[in-house]
């Protein structure tokens, strides 16, 4: 090359790397913040009337939880946080929201706990794009608004009685209806057929495929397109014989979405190792265990045993069946449960639930059925079993509910 146009080239790159420099020095004179510190001023001497308000000097605002290893410099741009006053302002400056609890702000002062123990996101950051993330070298981005409830669980066991944790409540029996824990473990209790969903979020970004995933590949997102359409999120490797997901394509709604995602976030929540521990005196225990509950008959423990052994995973709410079971005989889906009276005996019923059992392929040369029936011996007390018996006998297809077959005497 000529020599002259090395020199050309010399001239472009310190021109550029001049202009790097120019970038950063106006970056730290009238950085991102500050204009948002300022307009709050701006805003709070409007609200107060006190137009020396307006005067205070900018500066990073922070937070510093040596206890929690943390500090969040959030409330640089949320200034308006815990003013009261700034209750109608736009966002950053708003007032937080009390999650119709007066009582919440009291209970959870930010300068004892910060921001980012309830929301995720970079605490130290203090550009918006840092701070809510997501950014390489960061594992935890701001949670979505409507997923921020999974945090509670963090410091609070008692949720069923948690005022502001309504949606967890709420996705809690979501997550006992459709029977999650027949093919799930959480915290080792339930079936392997599918993974522990207590590690679920604390895998990396890295652990998860996003190749059937559009949009930011955060761990909230892949969730979610998960339980929109499993099958489309892990189609497996056919051509190798891996077959797609097993887990079922529930027609769910957006709101049921977010809630069981926001629970999945919980599950891990509840005992974080990431060398941030939550100190003992944030911790809020569980009350006492309440007594166990009495059921009123037989039939009414057994469908609680139903319930509790997660069989609606495999056999559809109520033992309704419609659950797919690739290339198994006959319809390739789960048998329902709601004809067991015409085809077992009690004891035959028993010894199944106990046993367990693989069923037969319909294409002999085709890839085994995901799903088998597990064994449930050792697992399950006499007492219980005797009463899921009594229920699965009871259930009749041809009463629309099995809710209006308990009132009913059943039929032999
Ligand atoms: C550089 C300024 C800045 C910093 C630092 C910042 N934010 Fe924000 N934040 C904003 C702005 C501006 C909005 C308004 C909505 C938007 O533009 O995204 C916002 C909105 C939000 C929202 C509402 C999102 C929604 O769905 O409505 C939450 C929650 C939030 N921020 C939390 C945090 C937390 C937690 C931190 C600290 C880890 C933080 N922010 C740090 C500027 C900031
Ligand atoms: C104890 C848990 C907790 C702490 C601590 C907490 N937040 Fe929140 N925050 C929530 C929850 C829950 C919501 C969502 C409320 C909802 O569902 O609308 C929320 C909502 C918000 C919003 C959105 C409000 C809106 O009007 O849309 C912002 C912004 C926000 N928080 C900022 C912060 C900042 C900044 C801090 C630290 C100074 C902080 N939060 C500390 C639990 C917390
Ligand atoms: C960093 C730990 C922490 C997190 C996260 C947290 N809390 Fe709390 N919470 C506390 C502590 C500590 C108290 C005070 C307990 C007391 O007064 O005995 C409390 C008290 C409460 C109370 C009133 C007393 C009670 O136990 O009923 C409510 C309601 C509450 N929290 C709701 C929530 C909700 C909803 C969330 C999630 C958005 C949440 N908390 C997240 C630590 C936390
Ligand atoms: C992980 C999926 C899965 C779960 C969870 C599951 N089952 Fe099954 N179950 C199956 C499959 C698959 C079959 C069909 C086996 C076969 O064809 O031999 C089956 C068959 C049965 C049968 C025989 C039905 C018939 O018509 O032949 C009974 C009874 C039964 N299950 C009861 C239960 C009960 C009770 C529970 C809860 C304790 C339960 N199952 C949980 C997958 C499951
Ligand atoms: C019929 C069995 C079955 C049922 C019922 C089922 N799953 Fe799954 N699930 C699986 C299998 C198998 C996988 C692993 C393959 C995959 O990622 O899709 C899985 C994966 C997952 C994952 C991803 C976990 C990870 O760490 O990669 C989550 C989260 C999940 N299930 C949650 C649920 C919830 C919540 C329910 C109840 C609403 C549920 N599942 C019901 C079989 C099931």
């Amino acid at each position: 090359m000529k020599r002259s146009v090395w020199n050309w080239l010399f001239l472009l790159s310190s021109f550029g790397l001049g202009g790097l420099f120019l970038f950063s020095v106006w970056q730290e004179t009238f950085p991102e913040w500050k204009g948002y510190q300022a307009e709050y001023y701006q805003r709070l001497a409007r609200v107060t009337g006190d137009p020396s308000k307006a005067e205070a000097p900018l500066k990073i605002q922070q937070i510093y939880l040596p206890e929690f290893h943390r500090t969040d410099r959030c409330i640089t741009c949320h200034a308006g946080v815990d003013n009261p006053k700034m209750k109608d302002q736009p966002q950053p400056f708003r007032t937080h929201p009390d999650l119709g609890n007066p009582e919440f702000l009291a209970k959870h002062p930010f300068n004892e706990m910060g921001c980012t123990v309830c929301h995720q996101g970079q605490g130290p950051a203090t550009t918006k794009r840092h701070a809510h993330g997501p950014v390489a070298h960061w594992e935890e981005p701001l949670l979505a608004k409507e997923l921020t409830v999974g945090t509670c669980t963090t410091c609070h066991q008692n949720i069923p009685n948690l005022k502001g944790a309504e949606r967890l409540v709420q996705a809690q029996a979501l997550f006992q209806q459709k029977g999650c824990i027949g093919c799930h473990t959480l915290h080792g209790k339930g079936m392997l057929v599918g993974p522990e969903l207590a590690e679920t979020w604390r895998k990396g970004v890295d652990q998860f495929d996003f190749r059937y995933v559009r949009g930011e590949e955060t761990t909230d997102r892949w969730v979610k397109e998960h339980f929109k359409d499993p099958q489309a999120v892990v189609p497996g490797y056919p051509a190798l014989g891996i077959p797609e997901s097993a887990m079922p394509r529930y027609e769910l709604n957006d709101e049921e979405v977010q809630l069981l995602t926001a629970l999945v976030l919980s599950f891990a929540s509840e005992e974080k190792e990431d060398g941030r521990p939550i100190p003992a005196r944030f911790k809020v225990a569980a009350a006492a265990p309440a007594p166990g509950p009495v059921y009123a008959s037989k039939l009414e423990h057994g469908k609680a045993v139903f319930q509790k052994f997660g069989c609606a995973a495999c056999h559809g709410v109520e033992g309704r069946g419609g659950i797919r079971n690739k290339n198994m005989e006959m319809a390739e889906e789960v048998p329902p449960l709601i004809y067991i009276a015409k085809g077992f005996t009690r004891e035959e019923l028993k010894e199944t639930i106990r046993k367990g059992r693989y069923p037969a392929r319909s294409d002999p040369n085709g890839p085994a059925p995901p799903l088998w029936m597990p064994a449930w011996g050792g697992k399950i007390s006499e007492e219980e079993l005797d009463a899921l018996a009594e229920y699965l006998l009871s259930l009749d297809p041809d009463q629309p509910t099995p809710a209006a077959s308990l009132t009913q005497t059943r039929k032999e």
